[in-house]
């Protein structure tokens, strides 16, 4: 086949990588919005390679015209969680989707794999507007913990450089490696609650403080210089305070004093 027809072919599945990861993207972005905790820490994808679909179809006999029907990991998006138990959350937030449905899914958690390997792969049908009218393809999603994501990237590259013969040596001390990840993942969700806490914390006083910034330039535009330059000192002194409850305050002062000059400038 043409390289030129590849492109052709591959075109919709990278459309559905691109969507998919802005909205997985969008979901973490508004849970952060809303000061929360977000299941989801990072989002990534891919489309398969050209060299490494030729190599799939042919070690599992598929008709090189039919591997869109065939080959169900062509469009790849990648879901890291902070925690075990953000997989879970996730693959639940994906079920209740509109705009996927699950055609397939594999925990690798509940049950790992031979090698080690542990991931929640989900298969879901997505579908794309082309310059041909609508298609629907699959995307494997997978979704793992840091730590799961830093064991599978180590192996996968392990795999690559032995191929089929890596030393029961290195086999070994993967599997080693693959229990104390599973010891990680559970030393981290019993401090969870701590870890989510602290997090929290943090992107509150994150936003209070772009708010303040962000009114005290408004206010550079509208308001007496001097009475900024004394609002921007007061907020300095607070931010070194490092008292979430007096910047809080702060912030809701300020919020009123710049409706106020809104209020004004609307008249
Ligand atoms: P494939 O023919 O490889 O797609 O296997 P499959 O159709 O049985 O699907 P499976 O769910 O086993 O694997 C799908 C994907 O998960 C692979 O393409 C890899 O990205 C990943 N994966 C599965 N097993 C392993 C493993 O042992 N190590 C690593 N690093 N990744 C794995
Ligand atoms: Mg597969």
């Amino acid at each position: 086949m043409k390289i030129q027809l590849w492109r052709e072919i591959l075109e919709p599945y990278a459309l559905a990588v691109e969507e998919l990861q802005v909205k997985f993207n969008h979901i973490m972005m508004a849970y952060r919005r809303a000061g929360q905790y977000s299941p989801i820490e990072q989002v990534t994808g891919r489309v398969k390679r050209i060299s490494s679909i030729l190599e799939k179809a042919q070690r599992k006999g598929i008709d090189i015209d039919n591997i869109s029907g065939k080959i169900e990991d062509i469009a790849g998006v990648r879901i890291i969680c902070q925690f075990v138990e953000d997989i879970y959350k996730v693959v639940e937030l994906i079920k209740k989707r509109k705009d996927m449905t699950i055609k397939s899914e594999k925990d690798y958690i509940a049950c790992k794999k031979d090698s080690g390997y542990r991931s929640y792969h989900i298969i879901v049908r997505y579908s794309v507007e082309t310059v041909n009218g609508p298609m629907t393809i699959p995307v494997e999603i997978q979704i793992r913990t840091l730590a799961m994501n830093f064991w599978a990237t180590v192996e996968h590259s392990l795999q690559y450089k032995y191929k089929e013969n890596m030393p029961e040596r290195v086999r070994e001390r993967l599997h080693k490696s693959a229990e104390a990840i599973i010891v990680l993942d559970q030393e981290m969700s019993s401090v969870r609650d701590e870890i989510m806490d602290a997090q929290n914390s943090f992107h509150i006083k994150a936003m209070m403080i772009s708010d303040i910034l962000n009114n005290i330039q408004n206010l550079y535009k509208v308001a007496n210089k001097r009475e900024v330059i004394k609002i921007q000192d007061e907020f300095f002194r607070i931010y070194k305070t490092e008292d979430l409850e007096q910047l809080e305050r702060f912030s809701k002062e300020l919020d009123i004093i710049a409706e106020g000059y809104q209020a004004q400038s609307l008249r």
